[in-house]
């Protein structure tokens, strides 16, 4: 940690030129006396990954506990939140179909709980409105989802809260690892898990809230796994990048400068083939994997808009290894078969924010369905802002976004609506029934009520 005393701020004072308002700060309050700064250019950090105890005869257990507390974060120390004193917290690496036990200890003053973000598991394990006491263990048992390989993450969902717990650290990445990535494109390639964050501290504590954020907090630190402007230094000339926004309210707008990515997963696992990118823009919650091929030695900058988020630095003789041809076969949901059609308008008024006139109210069922109906949801954006719309327990499959039907398919949890759009989703739902949520994913948003509830029966 890097301290600036009352000494060397006077003497930052002095080498600026001193005015008449530098002196008077100087004979009277020096605000903060202590600020820290990111270090910049630090080697990308590889996630702390738990360890995972895997018996033949029993299930995986993973222990996450939450604390406040000092943590290393962006090549200097503060007090935040966080899993396993991690920023961001340790990387789960599942497996299709395996069992998992997990032990949640909050540790924390305050309520909070897990939630599996894009899980395909049952609503009454991945309980958006359970509550975790300060002290409590919460237990989390569930298999891993088949077919659902790709990259996922963790986050708390204490409605209210979710926001500023989530802005201070509390965020972890989740791997299911399937049949898919032993492609031997795929094995030959190099892997990173890129946790995009952003942070604000002041002194050595989180920034809090301020009156004018009620509609969105951005950070002025953007961290990759916790470090700003990070450099990865790459053995391998072809990369595989799982890419998490993992912030309440930025968005990033991603392109690598001198190459291409290549799209091959979304939110919830691979595509069919990979897909060419120039720009890839990611809405908090959302995920993408994408490929990358190093054809020349040096330095890549992977930028968010034109700022630079991380540099990559290519072997001295790059030979990149080939892109998979076929990747995932994805089923085709036919439109004229859906029972129910769903309307769900956003809205914002002042600092309620709505879903269909109505802010969240826990107790109040917004839409009941009936387990294994294929449902059409339309989501309109009738809003000056931004709106990231995110269905849990069921992924969905985009049909088209203001009438123009998306290039390739995919499913996906996390939608970026921009304002006055509309969007169109198949969302079938299936194998479990329960009470589940579906809310804006600007973390802000959903605190402030655009949260509805769904009960699949
Ligand atoms: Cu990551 Cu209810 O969301
Ligand atoms: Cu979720
Ligand atoms: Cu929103």
């Amino acid at each position: 940690m890097r301290k600036i005393t009352r000494r060397t701020a006077l003497g930052l004072l002095g080498g600026l030129a001193a005015g008449g308002a530098g002196l008077a700060w100087a004979n009277n309050v020096i605000p903060p006396l202590t600020w820290l700064s990111p270090k910049t250019g630090q080697p990308l950090l590889a996630l702390n990954t738990i360890p995972l105890p895997r018996f033949s005869d029993g299930p995986t257990k993973i222990e996450l506990k939450a604390t406040l507390g000092m943590v290393d974060v962006a090549g200097t120390k503060a007090n935040l939140y966080s899993y396993n004193q991690t920023i961001p917290g340790p990387l789960l690496r599942l497996r299709e179909g395996e069992p998992v036990q997990l032990r949640f200890n909050n540790a924390t003053q305050m309520h909070t709980n897990l939630h599996f973000h894009g899980l395909h598991i049952s609503p009454e394990i991945d309980d958006p409105f359970r509550h975790g006491h300060p002290g409590e263990i919460l237990a989390y048992n569930f298999t891993v989802p088949k077919g659902q390989a790709g990259t996922y993450w963790y986050h708390p969902h204490s409605h209210g809260e979710v926001a500023s717990q989530l802005f201070s650290g509390l965020a972890g990445p989740i791997v299911i690892e399937g049949p898919l990535d032993r492609l031997p494109e795929l094995a030959a390639a190099e892997e990173h898990v890129l946790v995009l964050k952003d942070l604000s501290v002041a002194g050595e504590d989180v920034a809090p809230y301020g009156i004018f954020e009620a509609g969105g907090k951005k950070g002025n630190w953007v961290m990759v796994n916790g470090a700003v402007q990070p450099v990865l230094t790459a053995k391998k000339a072809t990369l595989r990048l799982r890419l998490l926004n993992a912030c309440t309210f930025r968005y990033f707008r991603l392109s690598l400068e001198g190459a291409t990515m290549h799209l091959i997963a979304t939110d919830d696992g691979f595509i069919e083939k990979p897909v060419a990118l120039k720009e890839l823009v990611l809405s908090p919650g959302e995920r993408a994997e994408v490929m990358i091929q190093l054809d020349r030695p040096g330095n890549f900058r992977l930028l968010d808009n034109s700022d630079l988020l991380m540099t990559i630095a290519a072997p001295a003789q790059p030979q990149p290894t080939d892109l998979p041809a076929k990747l995932a076969t994805i089923e085709t949901l036919d439109p004229a078969s859906a029972k129910v059609t769903r309307q769900i308008v956003l809205t914002r008024s002042g600092n309620d924010f709505k879903i269909n006139g109505q802010t969240f109210l826990m107790s109040r069922i917004d839409f009941k369905a009936n387990l294994g109906d294929l449902e059409i949801w339309e989501v309109e954006n009738q809003h000056s802002q931004d709106h990231s719309f995110h269905l849990h327990t069921f992924p969905f499959q985009v049909l088209s976004q203001n009438g123009t039907a998306p290039a390739y398919r995919a499913w996906k949890d996390t939608i970026a609506i921009a304002p006055r759009t509309k969007v169109r989703l198949a969302v079938p739902l299936r194998d479990f029934t329960g009470l589940t949520v579906f809310h804006c994913h600007l973390a802000e948003h959903e605190d402030h009520g655009m949260m509805g509830t769904l009960e699949v029966i």
